[in-house]
């Protein structure tokens, strides 16, 4: 199957995912919605997405729906470590579960994917993608966690049209991976994730606090881990924190 690579680039808009979601019916499927800035750009658990120029802002449309949700989240983050593998030589960025991408212990992307329903059906999904690429160091300061930029770990500027362009490329390259051979799209996820068999803080959205052995990510994307006292669990979201002395790379 061929597509034809599709972007959609705006100057400015309070979410790419809001404009995706109320756009969805008349945009195509693989369309890349880019802004440059985000007035309202939002993330994963409610948190704000702090959106000046300089980075990557953007949504992606998936129509063809493959899998469990969370599949459509790996499309994303492996098509940002695959631009940054053209654009970004030795970054040293890796997957963190779910779907952040960080170099060392800082976060240098997020992703957000959302579900569009339409009659009470999921009739699509938006996933939403940010990247810190140009943001100087003084910018990462006002972002609530520790972050990182292309800028910050390169001191080189990165053309943001050639990026989108590549990101546009590469999602619709995994997003056809993903509806031909789900378990290929999953292991090739799973290879870029380096936190199995580390000892993590996982925070799901419950409030409780684990710390734990990474045992195991799930085919349908949840991770196993197991406490000191050997239990157990399994979650499908939350945060996770490697424990001192427990590098990504
Ligand atoms: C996260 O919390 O890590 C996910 C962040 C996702 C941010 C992107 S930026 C483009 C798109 N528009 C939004 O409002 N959010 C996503």
């Amino acid at each position: 199957m061929q597509r034809e690579t599709n972007i959609l680039n705006l100057e400015s808009v309070d979410s790419t995912n809001t404009y995706a979601a109320d756009h969805f019916d008349s945009l195509g499927d693989g369309v890349l919605v880019v802004a440059e800035t985000q007035t309202s750009g939002h993330g994963r658990l409610g948190r704000k997405w702090h959106s000046p120029r300089g980075n990557i802002y953007a949504s992606f449309v998936m129509k063809e729906l493959f899998g469990e949700p969370f599949h459509a989240t790996m499309v994303s983050s492996l098509a940002v470590l695959s631009v940054l593998n053209d654009l970004v030589p030795g970054h040293g960025a890796y997957i963190k579960w779910p779907n952040d991408i960080f170099i060392g212990d800082r976060k240098l992307s997020g992703v957000l994917c959302e579900g569009v329903l339409r009659a009470g059906t999921l009739a699509g999904i938006i996933c939403g993608i940010g990247v810190n690429v140009n943001l100087p160091e003084e910018e990462l300061n006002r972002i609530g966690q520790p972050a990182t930029s292309l800028l910050a770990q390169t001191k080189c500027k990165i053309n943001l049209k050639i990026f989108a362009e590549k990101l546009a490329v590469y999602l619709n390259w995994y997003y056809i991976i993903g509806i031909n051979d789900r378990e290929r799209l999953f292991s090739l996820w799973k290879r870029e994730n380096r936190i199995i068999g580390r000892h993590v803080m996982l925070q799901p959205p419950n409030g409780a606090v684990y710390e734990a052995l990474v045992r195991d990510i799930s085919e349908d994307g949840k991770l196993q881990i197991e406490e000191a006292n050997g239990t157990l669990h399994e979650f499908a979201c939350g945060d996770v924190k490697l424990l001192p002395g427990q590098t990504g790379a």
